[in-house]
């Protein structure tokens, strides 16, 4: 009997295909770092039960209403904004993603983006491999304090908690804002649900960890970088399309704010000659969130194990849209 096509759209860790194999057979797009092109993606779609997908896939409704076959779209990723997952739903695919297995390790690098800006650490690593530190002086590349200074955690999601209890090493003032309370947040970690506003205003280092959505989409603009502190250091782990990049530069220019870390940006990869990386006070990374070798293992086998749940019929572990499965 022939078994169901998968399609994986980049190479992924050989091992953690071993349970994906034994359902289906698979075919891998052969590069680490090119993505598929979009013809071929919509080739192999066309043929597919399932996807294997990264979060630069575009899966849209053209793509989805031309894969009769399709059952999962599996992302290698917790967010999934790249997938149309309304049109997947009428069509009753099922999209899946890797929640939990990431949160820590993201909630790291977040961390260390926000004491990297904060206390200057790139810049002081490329001054000395640079051979400019000539000599000790009393404020030579001094940044600011991130200990007992207020973070404001802009969804208090799992990430978003993770990252707050890092902050309570650093005897940290913890706010957050969410579209709903986080009663466990509050209680172990102490943090306070405030406004969005009051989270600006109030916070040394804003903090986003929201989802991509249309409430989210554009929510940092000129006028919220103004309301910040302007010692505050603005920092996104998010997706890119939460900030309007041009408020952002503007602010900088303007000294409106002192710094941003950004792992994420509207379109990437950028270039070496975005605007946003002429300025000394920014902190750019190439979307690396949860990559660290283990986690990127454990997302990798999840994965799997989704697409090959949803074609043999079984709940996957991590599904969006639950209600395909009838
Ligand atoms: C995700 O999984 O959505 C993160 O952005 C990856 O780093």
């Amino acid at each position: 009997m022939t078994k169901p096509f998968v399609f994986i759209t980049r190479q992924v860790p050989e091992e953690s295909l071993v349970a994906l194999k034994v359902v289906a057979d698979v075919e891998v797009w052969p590069e680490k770092e090119t993505p598929v092109p979009r013809e071929l993606l919509l080739e192999k779609a066309a043929k597919a039960a399932g996807l294997y997908t990264m979060l630069s896939d575009k899966i849209d409704d053209e793509l989805l209403n031309n894969a009769p076959n399709l059952k999962v779209v599996a992302n290698l990723a917790v967010g999934f904004d790249n997938i149309d997952v309304k049109t997947a739903s009428e069509k009753g695919v099922a999209v899946c993603n890797t929640p939990d297995v990431l949160s820590d390790t993201t909630a790291d690098l977040t961390f260390a983006l926000l004491m990297a800006t904060g206390r200057r650490i790139v810049e002081a690593a490329e001054y000395v491999k640079e051979g400019k530190w000539q000599n000790w002086a009393p404020l030579l590349l001094a940044g600011t304090d991130i200990h007992h200074k207020t973070i404001g955690i802009v969804g208090m999601g799992r990430i978003g908690s993770a990252v707050a209890k890092r902050a309570t090493g650093f005897e940290m003032e913890i706010l957050y804002h969410n579209r709903s309370r986080n009663t466990k947040a509050e209680t172990e970690l102490g943090a306070e649900y405030v406004s969005f506003d009051d989270l600006i205003e109030r916070s040394d280092y804003i903090v986003c960890l929201a989802p991509f959505t249309e409430d989210t989409k554009d929510l940092f603009t000129y006028e919220t970088f103004k309301q910040m502190k302007s010692s505050a250091i603005f920092i996104n782990a998010s997706r890119g399309g939460v900030v309007v990049e041009e408020d952002l530069i503007k602010a900088l220019e303007e000294k409106s704010i002192a710094g941003a870390g950004l792992d994420v940006f509207r379109q990437e990869p950028i270039s070496k000659d975005h605007p946003l990386l002429t300025f000394s006070n920014v902190v750019a990374l190439p979307h690396i969130g949860s990559s660290s070798v283990e986690t990127r293992h454990e997302m990798a086998a999840l994965v799997s194990r989704n697409i090959a749940n949803v074609l043999k019929g079984d709940k996957p572990e991590a599904i969006v849209n639950e209600e395909v499965l009838g």
